[in-house]
This record gives structure tokens, sequence and C-alpha cells, in this order.
């Protein structure tokens, strides 16, 4: 195992700042991870592990430890006729996976397809698009405890998924190193088309008729005409999460802005657009310096070339305090700031 000191980070996270890491290791197996507990470098405050780093900005130097998941490999584990239960390994890219896994007619991810990241970082933060969210096909996530030096399997009820997030991202933040994810996929797919944009496209066609290549194949094309693909344009994808308020504030809204987006939840409270706010406060395609908000999808901060962690959250700090002054509204961050 090779261990860097004083390593610069930039091509190991999709914003591409310039920072550099004390320390950089490459995992390449649970071997590596038994190995580097046993010559204590887990002890190493702080630490973490980064997979694609597509979700994370850094604010400085990171004075610790870098762990870079490359954990290759899957396997099949289990096959009937209705289904197929996939392990891959935390290391593997997920764009390509679910390229692979659709192409093989198995359901279950089509709608997760261009999300860039590795399978590792999937559960963590549950990732989710255009009506699906990867928890509806995990069956358990195989995990490294970097305190004790031992592995534990977590059932998807263990996980505790939520809105992006997840017992990794909660309680045990941290604590964790993901080694292997099993997948529930099926043989005989079942469409997801709820996401409306999907569901227009598709009106009128029979479902039976309709392939999930057809359907991954759709959302790519509504993907990239609002995403932007993070190699040729830095960025992190959603910056915030969409808030989740009260019912009853969001109907208060909603009489003063008739078109706000509007998705009702459990418990009384409804999701709201936090594209659509930050939109309504004029920040759609504004830049300053090398930062700036796309101008296809206010949710996403693009780097257009050398912008500093410090100015990428100097810059969400005022699109907050902007959301928050029109519409008394706090946005929390879906990327992890470090
Ligand atoms: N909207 C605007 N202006 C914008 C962006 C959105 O008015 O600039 C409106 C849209 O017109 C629509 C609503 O807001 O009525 C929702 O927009 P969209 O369907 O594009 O999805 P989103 O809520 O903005 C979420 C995820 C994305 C995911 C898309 C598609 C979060 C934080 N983001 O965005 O995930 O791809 O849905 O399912 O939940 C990511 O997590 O990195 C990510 C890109």
């Amino acid at each position: 195992m090779l261990i860097s000191e004083n390593f610069c980070i930039k091509p190991f996270t999709t914003f591409g700042v310039e920072v550099r890491a004390q320390q950089f290791i490459v995992v390449s197996s649970i071997g590596d991870l038994q190995d580097l507990f046993k010559e204590g470098f887990l002890k190493t405050e702080p630490r973490m592990v980064l997979g694609r780093g597509s979700n994370v900005l850094f604010t400085d130097h990171y004075e610790g430890l870098i762990l870079s998941c490359q954990i290759r490999g899957k396997e099949i584990v289990e096959e009937n006729d209705d289904y197929v239960l996939l392990k891959v390994n935390s290391g593997e890219y997920w764009p390509g996976l679910v390229d692979e896994i659709v192409e093989k007619g198995l359901g279950g991810m089509e709608n997760l397809c261009l999300i860039p990241g590795k399978v590792g970082a999937a559960p963590i933060q549950n990732i989710g698009a255009y009506g699906a969210e990867i928890k509806d096909v995990i069956e358990s996530v195989e995990a490294f405890d970097m305190t004790t030096g031992t592995g534990k399997i977590f059932t998807k009820k263990e996980c505790d998924f939520g809105y992006r997030s997840s017992i990794f991202k909660t309680k045990e933040k941290g604590r964790y190193f993901i080694v292997n994810v099993i997948f529930r996929l099926s043989k005989k797919p079942k469409l997801n088309l709820a996401y409306a944009p999907l569901k227009e496209i598709f009106q009128g066609r029979k479902e039976e008729e309709i392939t999930i290549k057809e359907v991954s194949e759709t959302i790519k094309k509504i993907r990239n005409k609002k995403i932007p693909d993070p190699d040729s344009l830095k960025n992190a994808g959603s910056f915030f999460k969409n808030p989740v308020v009260k019912k009853k504030t969001a109907d208060k809204l909603r009489q003063q802005y008739k078109d706000m987006p509007y998705y009702p939840q459990t418990g009384n409270k409804v999701k709201l657009a936090a594209g659509w706010l930050i939109e309504q406060c004029g920040w759609k395609g504004k830049r300053i310096g090398d930062v700036g908000v796309y101008d296809k999808q206010a949710l996403i901060l693009v780097n257009y070339d050398n912008a500093s962690g410090k100015d990428i959250l100097q810059f969400s700090k005022k699109i907050n305090a902007s959301v928050i002054k029109k519409f008394g509204i706090h946005l929390e961050r879906e990327v992890i700031v470090i």
C-alpha cells in the first residue's frame, strides 16, 4: 500500500478545488483495511473515506488521513426466476454499474443512471433521482468498523435510510468503511414512472411495451439537459436538499406563490423544490468570480475553474440568506462540507 504525504486531492473530487491531504492511502481490498487497522493508521484524526468525491466540498487542506476507496469487483450471490442478488464492491463506479445492469434487463436501478459516484457512497446518502431511491433495491451493506477492526453486515432496516440520509451519515458518521453492497434486482421489472415529466413522456404507451433500457435512456436525456457532467463542468450535483416543511408553512407560501412546486409527504409535511426557491431569488445563471449557479438547474453550484472551497461555501451562504429573507426557509446542504 502506498502512503502519500501532502497529496493534492483536486482530481479526487468533482468540485475540483485545489487542496491537499496530509496523508492519502488507496484502499483496494478488505485486507488493506485490516493491515491499516493493525498498524494503527485508522486511529488518525481526522480521517475520512473518499469515493468519487462527488458530494463533498473541501474548504481547506485536510490535516488528516484520506482513504480512497478502490475495492473493485462484483458477484452474483443468489439467483432465481424472480430476482438476482448482486454483491458489488464499494469502489465500482456507479454509472457504469447501472448501464451494465440495465443492459442485462435487470430492474431497479434504471432511474438512477448517470449519478456520478462510487457504489460505496450510494447507501451513505441514499442516492435518489427521478422518483427512485437506492434503498428500494438494497438488500444489505457490508462495512468495516474502523474503530474496532471488525466487519459488520447491516440489513436494509439497520441502515435507517431517509431522504439523502442513512445511519452512515447520522448516528455512525465516520465510523464505517463500506466494503460492498448487495442489491436485489428484479428479473420481472416494474417500471417506476412516478416522476411527472417521465409520466408525461410515456403517456399513452402500454407499460408492457416499455423496456427499462428505454426508461434509462429517456432519463439520461432529461438529466443531460439539466445536470452538468462533472467531467466537463465542475460541480457536485444538488448543493442543497429540497426542504421538507410543515404543511401549514407550505400552504401559506402557496397562497402567495401559486406555481410553487409542492410535494405532499407523510406526517403532515410538504417537500418544496429548493431549485425553484433559489431561482425565484434571482440566482439562476448568476456568477461571482469562478463560482456560479448552473443556468439550467438552480440547485447546482459550479466551479468554472479556479474557485476555492471557501469561495463556493461563501456563495452558497449568500443564496441561503436570500432564500431565508424571501421565503423564511433555511436550506440544508446536501453536499458535505469539510
Ligand atoms: N425548479 C425550478 N428551477 C430550477 C430547478 C428546479 O423552478 O432551477 C423546479 C422544477 O421546475 C420542478 C421542481 O423545481 O418543478 C423540481 O425540479 P427537478 O425535478 O429538476 O428536481 P429537483 O428537486 O430540483 C431532485 C434531486 C436531483 C435529482 C432530481 C431529479 C434533490 C436535492 N435533488 O432535484 O438530485 O436528479 O430531483 O429526480 O433531491 C443530486 O442529488 O445531486 C441530484 C442532482
